[in-house]
């Protein structure tokens, strides 16, 4: 079948594993309407922005967060922060739908001991891209990455521990989650530029949720 989307229904529930430690569960995210509108209102409580890296670059993907804590990125570097520094406010918590997804993948993934304190919030308009990088902010590797797309298909690209491994490259769908941690916690990771095209559920936009156990 053709399909424009990249959904393929057909895939909903495979499990596929990506490395040591690390597993796709295909459209385990699906159906997605608890989640969209969850965003929706976190959305409206902290706006998506741009961030800029320490060197000086403002990034291409539009970030925001909820949870206790918040990744940021500034001039000063990368941290998490308990405080949306937009608005000097807390970030919106965490909403139910978000974390009973993320421990449910976890534990099918193989950690059944995750509850996420922090979710970052991903944008991706055509055009943007995230370049290869370790999720390396968090006190305690022990805990894993849980990944969730949304929206418009991306390539999602999978290393080793050194920038320079060969990079598995991963078609990531509408409701797909990946899992990494053990000994994959700290792979690169990224996501090459995102394809222009119009998501029946979200229009001409990407998301991604990474629920992490930052403090
Ligand atoms: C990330 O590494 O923070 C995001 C990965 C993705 O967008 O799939
Ligand atoms: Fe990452």
């Amino acid at each position: 079948m053709d399909d424009l989307f990249g959904d393929q229904p057909g895939d909903t529930g495979r499990r596929e594993e990506l490395a040591a430690g690390a597993v796709v569960l295909r459209g385990r995210a699906l159906p997605a309407d608890a989640l969209l509108s969850a965003l929706d209102a976190v959305v409206a409580a902290a706006p998506f922005r741009n961030m800029v890296t320490p060197g000086g670059f403002t990034m291409s993907v539009a970030m925001t967060n909820c949870g206790a804590a918040g990744w940021v990125t500034d001039r000063r570097g990368y941290r998490y922060d308990a405080v949306d520094p937009e608005s000097g406010r807390p970030w919106p918590d965490m909403p139910k739908p978000f974390l009973e997804l993320a421990c449910a993948a976890a534990a099918e993934a193989g950690y059944p001991d995750f509850v996420p304190d922090a979710c970052l919030i991903n944008r991706y308009q055509p055009g943007a891209r995230l370049s290869l990088h370790q999720d390396r902010n968090e006190r305690d590797y022990d805990q894993p990455i849980v990944s969730v797309s949304l929206g418009l298909p991306a390539m999602f690209q999978f290393g080793g521990l050194e920038r320079s491994d060969p990079v598995r490259k991963v078609p990531l769908r509408h409701g797909d989650v990946v899992v990494w941690g053990g000994p994959s916690r700290l792979f690169y990771h990224g996501i090459p530029v995102l394809k222009d095209g119009e998501h029946p559920a979200v229009g001409r936009v990407r998301f991604n949720l990474t629920f992490r156990k930052a403090l």
